[in-house]
């Protein structure tokens, strides 16, 4: 790997392009109909718990004449909790696969079948009395977000022009961040989060759905795409669409340089025995890693629990979760705008460093029960999360990828995410039973190691055509 910090610019000639309006509606059917249904699955379940704990035990009662036992009743919840990220593993994995084969406007579309399959499910397991169906519900829909954590952020940064690429891929976690908020209010008790309108609470994403199937009826594929598998009349057409004119050049220059370096598709195998991408590989997997085992998750699966163990009463730990989810959404909208000029090398530097202050002082908070530092601390720790963190992992592999071995690398880093955030969600509550606050400082270790790995390893990406990052990671390959 190139030992210097700074990446080789080989291309550095003004570029011009616009953002069209066709460009903002492809875009938004990628957000609406992926990035949303990912953030509200994400959300939808912590509110209404124990209206949907109640249900369970009625149908429990109904069927066997007896409530289940409080520990069972736990477990069920947490399976209720985690098979989403089980569902997403599978998803995120096939979603390179499907990209390719397919194509993304395609994969985009069938992905929808799963989401009607995964609402039905949930929607109808009151009135059938069937909690194994919410159960199994969740999976489905688990599987869907996984391919939407996959497809949306490679749609979305194929789709965009190069200068405005990381903005795109920001737009990602824009979607999930306010779904994921919008779930949280939906589901408080006045609103949807009640004994008897819970179930349409598991019918909104259809809503997200119908608008994503509707839309792609308008949009184009991904260029970069139909120029590899050589539909190039398609190619030309999609970006005349998009960039709203036929001055094309400069993007089908830049889709040739990054096809030029490789004409076949890039397996599993393939991908982890070639020296020039395993690097970009690690790289990718590491920034999952950085995403998923920085502790985010413990926080929005249990922030509400971390606030009472800390001595905060439980309506006031309410009111700090969703003032957590209101941080998360307004730090997403400065990166949007901060993620093209300060870089995110630099974004993901900074998300990393605060964060690992912050893992410090919620341990030493919550060992002492200092209740506002635990509090401030959790809501600094989300504004630095999504300062880089958050949105950056999603798409830069995307960025570090050609064509050729983008969809193969878009699986591998998938799965390494839904599989860190399955350990976090999982090992939390037995860990944080065991060691309470201190459970913090096995996050704060991993941000520090994720920190050093990214001031050494990770190249800046902003506004670099695929070929110049690759040169990053193999000087040697220069080309005209
Ligand atoms: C990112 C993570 C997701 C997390 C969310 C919180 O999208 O991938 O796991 O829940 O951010 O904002």
């Amino acid at each position: 790997m190139n030992s210097e910090l700074e990446p080789i610019i080989l291309d550095s000639k003004p570029r011009s392009q616009k953002i069209t309006g066709n460009v903002i509606f492809a875009a938004s059917v990628a957000v609406i109909g992926s990035s949303f249904q990912f953030g509200y699955n994400t959300g939808v379940i912590n509110a209404p718990e124990l209206i949907i704990e109640q249900f369970y035990n009625q149908t429990y009662l109904i069927r066997y004449h007896k409530y289940i036992s409080a520990t069972n009743l736990k477990v069920l919840w947490a399976l209720t909790v985690s098979i989403f990220a089980v569902g997403g593993m599978f998803g995120s994995f096939l979603a390179g696969y499907m990209a390719n084969y397919f194509g993304r406007r395609k994969s985009l579309l069938i992905n929808n079948l799963f989401a009607i399959v995964g609402v039905l499910l949930m929607t109808t397991s009151k009135l059938a009395g069937s909690y194994e169906m919410i159960i199994l519900g969740r999976f489905v829909i688990g599987i869907n977000c996984g391919l939407n954590t996959g497809l949306a952020p490679l749609y979305l940064t194929e789709i965009a022009p190069i200068e405005y690429r990381g903005m795109f891929g920001t737009l990602n976690q824009m979607g999930v961040v306010t779904a994921l908020l919008l779930s949280q209010i939906l589901g408080l008790p006045q609103v949807l989060g009640n004994s008897v309108l819970w179930p349409i609470l598991f019918a909104v994403p259809a809503l997200f759905g119908f608008y994503q199937v509707f839309g792609l009826k308008f949009c184009v594929d991904s260029p970069s795409y139909l120029f590899g598998k050589g539909m190039h009349e398609n190619g030309i057409e999609a970006l005349v669409w998009l960039r709203g004119t036929g001055d094309i050049e400069e993007d089908i220059q830049n889709i040739r340089s990054e096809q030029s370096n490789n004409s076949e598709t890039f397996g599993f195998v393939q991908l982890i025995k070639n020296r020039c991408l395993f690097q970009p590989l690690i790289v990718a997997i590491v920034m999952q890693c950085s995403q998923q085992l920085s502790g985010i998750n413990a926080v929005f699966y249990y922030s509400t629990s971390i606030f009472v163990a800390a001595g905060v009463p439980v309506v006031m730990s309410t009111y700090i979760t969703v003032g957590m989810g209101v941080a998360n959404v307004v730090m997403t909208t400065i990166s949007v705008s901060l993620i093209e000029k300060v870089g995110r090398r630099t974004l993901h530097l900074i998300g990393l460093g605060g964060m690992f202050f912050c893992a410090v002082g919620l341990v030493f908070s919550l060992t002492l029960g200092i209740q506002w530092v635990s509090a401030v601390a959790v809501i600094l720790f989300v504004i630095f999360f999504q300062t880089g963190p958050g949105s950056i992992p999603w798409f830069i592999t995307a960025e570090l990828f050609d064509e050729a071995a983008r969809p193969t690398a878009i699986s591998i880093a998938g799965l390494v995410n839904w599989t860190g955030n399955f350990i976090v969600g999982i090992a939390y509550p037995p860990l944080a039973l065991a060691i309470h606050g201190y459970t913090f400082i096995i996050f704060a270790i991993l941000l520090f190691i994720f920190f050093v790995f990214t001031y050494f390893k990770v190249p800046e990406t902003k506004g670099k055509t695929i070929h110049e990052i690759s040169l990053y990671f193999d000087p040697s390959a220069v080309k005209s």
